[in-house]
């Protein structure tokens, strides 16, 4: 897929391009085609049977597509992908591929609350239960997380919003201990700071959406499979008809199942992607500035990106992440709801969203949006507190964005 040997710069541009037949397009076109011809009745045959090259419906592939998965699995190195049309359908049929009724999942409880959701309610309803390990970076109360049942961990690698980044390799060993492949969402990481195969993990789950597109209008999401021997051995119980790879199975669920990414948005992530490396150095970067600013603030109680020195995980965050430690982190104002409230309506550069990985800073708060219907034990669990707010930093000058939060809070 790609070239292990590039630098990741080259790797985002040439990663998985292939000259488009035909026309020598440069660029994969946009194919906003619902189908494809066959040639013959042979020819329609094989198509279905798997047993040659080429497309027939796009919900179960299309060029388009086709290329910026090749570009996923480059950048990452896995051996291939698959992307649908968000984060959370890509975190749905990962778990759906290998998990079914009466599985057990042993998740890190600090993640993305739309995932924490998904396990603990949606799945709940269909027999596939999670456990939520406190700290994974305690192996001890990882594997004492276990059950005969658990056929998958999950963590992310910077989690969204508390930044405790954990101990990926000591994850990875004791799910390889116990014979479950690790499934990991990168989506604040990006491949730019850090490939979660390298350290053993199994499949990375990705919402496009964010930073690998940037510009924030395609949302998208795509599993990028290691190839591992733990993911084939997750199928050897007998929910698979044949040897197929994780990916061709993942397809033919994500085909059945329908959250189909659409070529058009497929096309922009091609084009977000590109620049990656570019946009991730500026907002890391940025990130890290806002951090140590907010850090000199006496409104502000508490900070947490793993960047500083004084968070608890960044030690970690040394040790896993490249280049930087991602652009989206939470803080906490001494304040609480009242200084919360004030500074999000004082902002006026800073955009008032739920979003994030946007070349745009954006500023929210969780406690009355994302975790709105958590209980108060429930939020005082997560670490998300009524002063607590979750900051986006985009691609602007960092004394413009430092500028406007200084002057609401101020205003305050
Ligand atoms: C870490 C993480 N994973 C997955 C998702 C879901 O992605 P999408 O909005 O593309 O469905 C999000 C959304 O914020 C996220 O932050």
């Amino acid at each position: 897929m790609g070239n292990t040997e590039w630098g990741f710069s080259t790797e985002q541009v040439h990663a998985g391009i292939r000259p488009d037949g035909g026309h020598g397009a440069r660029i994969t076109p946009v194919y906003l085609s619902n189908g494809f011809l066959f040639d013959d009745f042979d020819q329609a045959r094989e198509r279905f049977a798997g047993e040659s090259e080429g497309y027939y419906y796009t919900r179960y592939g299309n060029p388009t597509i086709a290329a910026v998965e090749r570009k996923l699995a480059g950048l990452e190195h896995g051996v291939d992908a698959l992307a649908v049309a968000s984060g959370q359908a890509a975190l749905t049929i990962a778990f759906l591929t290998l998990l079914k009724q009466g599985d057990h999942v042993v998740s890190a409880r600090s993640i993305y609350e739309g995932t924490r959701g998904l396990l603990r309610e949606d799945f709940a309803r269909f027999g596939i239960t999670a456990t939520f390990a406190t700290d994974p970076n305690d192996a001890e109360a990882l594997a004492a997380a276990f059950q005969p049942n658990t056929k998958a961990v999950f963590i992310e690698t910077i989690p969204n919003p508390r930044n405790d980044v954990p101990d990926l390799e000591l994850v990875t060993r004791v799910a390889h201990e116990h014979g479950v492949p690790v499934i990991v969402d990168n989506t604040l990481g990006t491949p730019f700071h850090i490939r979660p195969i390298e350290h053993g993990a199994d499949l990375v789950v990705h919402s496009t959406s964010k930073f690998l597109s940037g510009h924030g209008s395609a949302i998208g999401g795509a599993i990028v499979d290691s190839g591992s021997k733990y993911l084939t051995d997750a199928f050897a119980d007998g929910h698979t008809v044949n040897d197929e790879t994780f990916t061709q199975k993942a397809r033919s669920l994500a085909g059945r199942f329908g959250p189909t990414l659409s070529p058009f948005n497929a096309f922009l992530l091609q084009h977000g992607i590109e620049t990656l490396s570019l946009r991730m150095r500026e907002q890391s970067g940025n990130a890290l500035k806002v951090a140590q600013w907010l850090e000199s603030r006496p409104e502000v109680a508490s900070i947490d990106y793993s960047g500083l020195d004084s968070s608890p995980y960044h030690a970690n965050a040394e040790r896993y992440l490249e280049n930087g430690y991602g652009a989206v982190f939470a803080f906490t104002l001494r304040g609480g709801l009242p200084a919360a409230e004030a500074l999000i309506n004082g902002v006026t550069l800073w955009s008032r969203m739920t979003h994030l990985g946007d070349v745009r800073s954006l500023i929210l708060h969780p406690a009355s949006t994302t975790h709105i219907h958590l209980t108060a034990a429930e939020l005082a669990e997560n670490g998300i507190e009524p002063g607590t707010i979750r900051l986006s930093v985009g691609i602007e000058d960092v004394s413009d964005l430092i500028a406007d939060l200084e002057q609401a809070l101020v205003a305050d």
